[in-house]
């Protein structure tokens, strides 16, 4: 029988399981675990009171691959879906090797003492998955995840050939906090504050964090100043995609969390190498993530919308050059009076459900290690629709200015 075990008690993991549960023909047995229990209780209780279907719980160390293995084989997982860490990746992977179960996450593996996005680590493990007749699928959030999905959807539809590519994702909401993450703040902080890179005529270039800018009006939110950063999905597509010349990434932040953070590594909170404090070493970072607010409490206090989306400019099948936007608006309140969670857990949470339902179903298939862009993105954006993710497209009258 199909059994999902849900690895992470955080925003994206409730998420995850309340809309598993709201589809519980695709997902008859769920069980969700994480490093402290009493955060998977609290999340099944919702999730029995929103839906009525009761989900079981346990604890498990996902650091700790035999332990890991251990509760898959006595739960009878036959799908994990890591929404824990990215540091938990290859341990859980290696778990779902010894054991027999499908893998899914949403965000690559990093160690712990580099802020190193890179896919080589978990592309590593195709041919074990491979041999063993099982599917790793990496990414499937919202970015990466629903990013890849989109663009493959517009050269399978749209575009003979796509030539540039950009990512834009906007979080228009307030939260009220003088200084919070939408998600983990340690993985969210590590992501900004490292060199931003993209990709430009089959080499990568690298810039200063968060030194090139740009302003965008999206739609539902308003004009924004928007960072060119690194993000994964940019190393898979180029990968999947080599005919893209230029593929970029670029994400909202307003002055305040850029005057916060500036001061954070002004002052060393966000290095990620130990310090001796009071005879004992801690990670300023972690310290801090300590002392900020958790991601899942911003959901009560959150409004406005994101915006998130692709635009890409090429070639149409029939030989005239276009540029199109395809899109995704999503409303914080909404998400919160759904599940629980604001708009950034949920935009992870929800491609993370579909993404196992396409596993589960069979609609997706493979043994070996995949990324979003190497499926039939069809499927996916039909459940995006129907699952509270809905997206539109248009033609711009031109490519971006920028
Ligand atoms: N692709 C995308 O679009 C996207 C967007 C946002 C986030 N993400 C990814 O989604 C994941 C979850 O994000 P989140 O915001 O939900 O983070 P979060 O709120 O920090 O939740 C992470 C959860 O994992 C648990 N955990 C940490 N280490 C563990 C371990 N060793 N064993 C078992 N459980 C462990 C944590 O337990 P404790 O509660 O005990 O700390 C927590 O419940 C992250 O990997 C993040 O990078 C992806």
């Amino acid at each position: 029988m199909t059994h999902v075990l849900v690895i992470g008690a955080g925003g994206v993991g409730s998420v995850a399981v309340h809309k598993m549960a709201m589809n519980k023909g695709i997902f008859p047995k769920i069980t969700l675990a994480s490093r402290r229990k009493f955060k998977c209780d609290a999340i099944a209780q919702s999730v029995l009171a929103r839906t009525g279907v009761t989900i079981d719980t346990a604890e498990v160390d996902a650091d700790d691959a035999a332990a890991t293995a251990a509760l898959i084989r006595r739960i009878g997982a036959s799908h994990v879906v890591n929404l824990a860490l990215p540091y938990q990746d290859l341990t859980i992977m290696d778990a779902c090797l010894e054991t027999g179960a499908h893998y899914l996450d949403t965000a690559n593996y990093e160690p712990r003492d580099e802020a190193k996005f890179e896919y080589h680590w978990q592309w590593a493990y195709h041919d074990r998955f491979k041999d063993a007749g099982l599917m790793a699928l990496l990414g499937s959030g919202f970015d990466p995840g629903v990013t890849s999905v989109f663009t493959m959807w517009l050269k399978k539809h749209h575009f003979a050939r796509i030539d540039t590519l950009d990512i834009l994702d906007c979080n228009g909401g307030d939260h009220g906090q003088h200084f919070a993450t939408n998600f983990n703040p340690e993985i969210n902080i590590r992501e900004v504050t490292a060199p931003a890179r993209h990709w430009e005529n089959g080499a990568w270039v690298e810039t200063p964090a968060m030194s090139i800018k740009q302003k965008f009006d999206f739609e539902a939110v308003g004009e924004k100043t928007m960072y060119l950063m690194y993000h994964e999905e940019l190393e898979s597509l180029a990968k999947h995609l080599p005919e893209i010349k230029r593929a970029r990434f670029w994400m909202t932040f307003g002055e305040q969390y850029i005057t916060h953070l500036t001061v954070l590594q002004n002052v060393g909170m966000t290095r990620i190498d130990p310090v001796i404090y009071e005879g004992r070493e801690i990670v300023p970072l972690q310290f801090l993530k300590a002392v900020l607010p958790e991601p899942s409490s911003l959901g009560e206090t959150t409004k406005g919308k994101t915006n998130i989306g692709v635009i890409a400019t090429g070639v149409g099948h029939d030989g005239a050059a276009k540029t199109l936007y395809l899109y995704n608006i999503c409303d914080h309140e909404d998400a919160y009076a759904e599940t629980g969670n604001q708009a950034v857990s949920y935009t992870t949470g929800v491609p993370a459900m579909i993404g196992a339902a396409m596993m589960v179903s069979g609609t997706w298939s493979g043994a070996g290690v995949f990324n979003m862009e190497e499926m039939d993105p069809d499927p996916f954006m039909d459940m995006l629709n129907q699952h509270g993710l809905p997206w539109q497209w248009r033609e711009l009258p031109a490519p971006l200015d920028f």
